[in-house]
């Protein structure tokens, strides 16, 4: 049986090489007086990113104020400060420049500013947010998909707690996506990047219910461009095909498009990397890449059909009547394929090295934060967390 869904995507796309020319009138649309210039540690002012953001703004007469300092796996200091500087300058919209992490301090300030109180109450599931100030994202890396997705990951480095909350209200209501402003980033991110999305869309894929043909199609059809397309950035960064098909790919990894007609999503591998993310702050998708084979191996038993249909059709396997060893050659070529690109398959190659103690800490955090056992196609349990990060240590 198909699912019913309800599919929201309300963020308006302008995508490629002259998409920042329309910033300005996209700010203006809003109806937007005062802006908060959000950014991270500096690579839009390295690249001239914000320059020509600034510009924008400048050219239409918006006013606005900026913050830079977002770190990757975006600390909850940075998010009370900007909500301080948002309530005194009178600001009415945040313009997140940068990525993920950018986007997702934008959106938990603008939970902060509309709804007072503590803002990570919405993080630590005590309070439902009512309201979000205006966001707009100018994306400078395709991976995490905040642009178009309702949901914020922050980390309360006090506690080194990394959690998510989610909700429409947060949506973007612009992204501006120039595949050109990705041209800078260092490989790792790239490619941690690309492992990024090929996962919002396996997170999707596997899973224990009858998936729509359409929606598994688009989602096969949606790895197989990554596969390819991070292959030739390898080799050929500076080329604007391969960088505009992950940048579309990294919004409709994570817009809800390849969960449509899905009963229940997964998820298990992030929500085990988050807690790596918050004890170790490790590059998110280097942290997914590094799991998901030992999580693979961990649950295909229980899902046969759909890992030999992703060999078969993602990983180009051929099929055969052994459909365990179609199964083990489709997930070692997603591995190898890791390899190719110079992410990790495993903790120690992703350069941690938990001990037993953190690993039933992170364990346990885990199961906090998923209230229960975490994904579907084996929900796991504390038992099954610690048996995968164990597996996973290499
Ligand atoms: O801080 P700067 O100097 O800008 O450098 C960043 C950062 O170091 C750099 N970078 C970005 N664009 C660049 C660039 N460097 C050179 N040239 C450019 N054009 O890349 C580094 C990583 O940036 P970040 O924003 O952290 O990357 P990403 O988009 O992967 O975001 C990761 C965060 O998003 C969360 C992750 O958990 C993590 O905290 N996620 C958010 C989701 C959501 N809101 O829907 C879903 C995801 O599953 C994920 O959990
Ligand atoms: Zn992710």
């Amino acid at each position: 049986m198909y699912s019913d869904f309800t599919y929201y995507t309300p963020t308006k796309v302008v995508f490629g090489k002259h998409a920042d020319e329309q910033l300005g009138a996209l700010v203006k649309e809003q109806g937007a007086k005062k802006v908060l210039i959000h950014y991270g540690g500096g690579s839009v002012e390295r690249n001239g990113v914000l320059k020509r953001v600034e510009d924008a703004l400048a050219e239409v007469g918006v006013a606005y104020i900026k913050l830079g300092g977002v770190v990757p796996n975006p600390h909850l200091s940075l998010v009370y400060e900007g909500i301080d500087l948002c309530r005194k300058e009178d600001v009415d919209f945040i313009l997140a420049v940068g990525g993920g992490s950018v986007i997702d301090s934008a959106k938990a300030i603008g939970y902060g500013v509309a709804n007072g109180g503590d803002v990570w109450d919405f993080y630590d599931f005590k309070r439902t947010a009512q309201a979000c100030l205006p966001i707009g994202a100018v994306l400078t890396i395709s991976a995490a998909g905040s642009e178009m997705s309702g949901s914020s990951v922050i980390t309360n480095e006090k506690t080194g707690t990394k959690r998510g909350y989610s909700s429409h209200l947060s949506r973007c209501r612009f992204a501006v996506m120039n595949p050109e402003f990705t041209m800078t980033l260092p490989e790792y991110q790239t490619m941690s990047g690309a492992v990024d999305i090929l996962m919002h869309t396996m997170e999707r894929y596997f899973n224990q219910s009858d998936n729509m043909e359409l929606t598994d199609t688009i989602a096969e059809g949606l790895m197989r461009t990554v596969l390819k397309y991070a292959r030739v950035l390898l080799h050929d960064p500076d080329n604007y095909e391969a960088r505009a098909e992950l940048m579309w790919a990294g919004s409709l990894s994570h817009n809800g498009l390849t969960s449509c007609g899905v009963e229940k999503q997964d998820f298990a591998t992030h929500k085990l990397e988050h807690e790596l993310g918050g004890m170790f702050d490790v590059t998110h998708g280097a942290g997914l890449a590094a799991l998901w084979g030992t999580w693979a191996r961990y649950v295909c038993h229980a899902a046969p059909e759909r890992f030999v249909r992703f060999a078969v059709n993602v990983m180009g396997i051929e099929p055969q009547a052994d459909k365990a060893a179609v199964i083990e050659n489709g997930i070692r070529a997603m591995e190898d394929f890791y390899r190719e690109v110079n992410m990790p398959t495993n903790l120690k190659e992703l350069g941690v090295t938990p001990t037993d103690e953190q690993i039933e800490e992170m364990a346990e955090r885990c199961v906090a934060a998923c209230g229960g056992p975490a994904g579907v196609v084996v929900p796991l349990y504390k038992e099954d967390m610690i048996k995968i990060y164990m597996q996973a240590r290499g």
